[in-house]
């Protein structure tokens, strides 16, 4: 059952579930919310606190589900209302939580609404939209989906007019000016919530309002709708929370939590958690080089949140590794790095998958993990992270690293019994042959074992989700050091990212007579004196606890 604690998220692990692949129970080649229920006992057994759902509504799936026809049902290649609820009941049963997709910003133009709105300038529903007699509007804003879309407006022959969409020209956005979307968006939420779930992950909230003369981004009407939205949960669903899709500038995102800057006891009254967007890039570049300068300075310029709020940090997500939160000289250098074929770039990131970026070396996976789980904030693992999937760059869009999970070695990798929607991944380095779950799990020494092993670690330390964050300053920049520490209780996490042994010098004057131990290994360091200094191997990481005095 679920324990009844309002900060649960602060110290959870979470984990993100592509529906469409992660287990077809009916055998159509698609999974399905059934085939997820059967797989909660494994998710159990990772150590999952919380799952993430991709959308799961009603969609002709041009964004993925992303491009929602009907808010209030399931898609029926997913199941049903009820199999929903199911899930639900089953994952609360075995101590989980589910979070779902809000998707605000956008419907599907397969949506009612929409295929009212365009019929005519005055039909009910119009307003419903943003529509404008000429393209030359809000020229502030950027394209996102630069690949595809020349232009944030599209002519709709039927009336001569252009409307307004931030991602695919299938996808406009909704006009939260009109007071009658604000509302409908508000049931919806309400409607999904009386199911029972424990929240949303709310989908690309930077854009929800548009105004003349600026980005179109992080206005201040957007963060007031979306205080609206956070004080019905807070009123109706105590307990529950709203994670923020805003890839932002980490100071351009502190809004988002709300509160007040001054007073971070202040409750943050707008989302509970928000991506970390862009330490994640840096973390590969600085795997890369063996330099951790950058993750240092964004970690610097990352402003502090209210106490009852968090971070949510990931390596990899559904969607491509982005590089808009980069500088332009950065991308370059990541695409050349990390994507040497034009195929593995899209948009502006990197459509490919945790283990192969890390060139499927475990010491990099590992050291990589070592991080995400020990920095501030709750991690977010992908689904196949966890036993180190390869992606298919040459499958559309995002598909390439949405493939189906591979969960044993028989053909259809016991994802299905059918033909899968996707091809499921079958090379010689990441083929469902040799990487699946029933090998991993019969592996001691698999990823997957290694993964249970940090989450159930991180888990026996609440230090990593609650304690506030020191970065040290050593001169060896392949080393990345930082104390985590609350009134009970201090740690200090030290990672090689280079390919070389190194050696570091740390000033600790404070922990003078400590004896670190490493909480991974169990393994008990030299007593600490003013300066410590450590040796690592390529890759190295440790995670010391700096309680013990003899
Ligand atoms: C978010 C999703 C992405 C989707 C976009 C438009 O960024 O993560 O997959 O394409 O929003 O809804």
């Amino acid at each position: 059952m679920l324990k009844n604690n309002p900060l649960w998220y602060k110290n959870a692990i979470f984990y993100e579930v592509h529906l469409r692949s992660f287990c077809d129970s009916n055998g159509d080649g698609k999974g399905d919310l059934p085939g997820l229920t059967t797989k909660l006992d494994y998710l159990k057994e990772l150590g999952v606190d919380c799952i993430w759902l991709l959308p799961m509504f009603p969609s002709p799936l041009n964004d993925d589900g992303y491009d929602i026809a009907d808010y209030d049902n399931i898609h029926p290649d997913y199941g049903t209302v009820e199999d929903f609820k199911t899930l639900v009941a089953e994952a609360h049963a075995r101590g989980m939580r589910i979070v779902a997709d809000l998707v605000l910003n956008h419907t599907s133009d397969q949506h009612a609404w929409f295929v009212e709105s365009r019929k005519s300038k005055d039909n009910p529903y119009r307003d419903y939209y943003v529509w404008s007699d000429t393209d030359q509007k809000y020229t502030d804003a950027r394209i996102i989906f630069v690949d595809t879309e020349p232009s944030n407006w599209t002519l709709d022959e039927a009336t001569g007019e252009y409307y307004w969409h931030r991602f695919y020209a299938s996808q406009p956005d909704l006009n939260y000016d009109n007071p009658e979307v604000a509302d409908k968006m508000i049931d919806i939420l309400k409607y999904w919530m009386d199911m029972g779930i424990d929240g949303f992950r709310a989908d690309a909230v930077p854009y929800l309002f548009e105004r003349e003369g600026t980005n179109c981004e992080n206005l201040p009407e957007t963060h007031a709708y979306l205080k609206r939205v956070r004080r019905v949960l807070d009123q109706d669903y105590p307990g529950t929370i709203l994670l923020g899709e805003a890839n932002q500038w980490p100071w351009d995102l502190r809004p988002y939590f709300g509160g007040d800057e001054a007073d971070l006891t202040a409750p943050g009254d707008e989302f509970h958690m928000a991506f970390h967007f862009p330490v994640m890039p840096r973390i590969y570049k600085a795997l890369k080089l063996g330099d951790t300068t950058d993750i240092l300075d964004i970690m610097d310029r990352t402003p502090s949140i209210p106490d009852n709020c968090q971070w949510c940090v990931f390596l990899r997500n559904h969607d491509e590794v982005t590089l808009e939160m980069v500088t332009e000289e950065d991308r370059q250098l990541m695409w050349k790095l990390y994507a040497p074929e034009d195929r593995m770039r899209l948009n502006l990131g990197i459509r490919r998958r945790l283990a192969p970026l890390l060139d499927n070396d475990r010491r990099k996976i590992e050291v990589a993990n070592a991080i995400l789980f020990s920095l501030p904030g709750a991690p977010i693992v992908y689904y196949g992270d966890e036993i180190g999937m390869g992606d298919n760059i040459w499958l559309f869009d995002r598909n390439g690293v949405r493939t189906p999970m591979q969960w044993t070695a028989e053909p259809g990798t016991g994802f299905s019994s059918a033909e899968p929607w996707a091809p499921v991944i079958d090379d010689d380095t990441y083929g469902y042959q040799k990487i699946n779950v029933a090998a991993q799990q019969a592996d001691p020494e698999s990823l997957f074992h290694t993964m249970k092993h940090f989450i159930a670690t991180r888990k026996a330390h609440p230090i990593l989700g609650w304690g506030r964050c020191d970065f040290l300053r050593v001169e060896n920049k392949a080393v990345l050091a930082y104390l985590r520490r609350t009134g009970e209780g201090q740690m200090l996490i030290v990672c090689n990212l280079s390919d070389q042994p190194q050696e570091v010098t740390l000033s600790l004057p404070e922990f003078r007579g400590v004896t670190p131990q490493d909480v991974l290994t169990g393994q008990a360091h030299n007593i600490i004196s003013d300066e410590y200094t450590l040796s690592l191997g390529a890759y190295q990481y440790y995670w010391f606890d700096l309680s013990g005095t003899t």
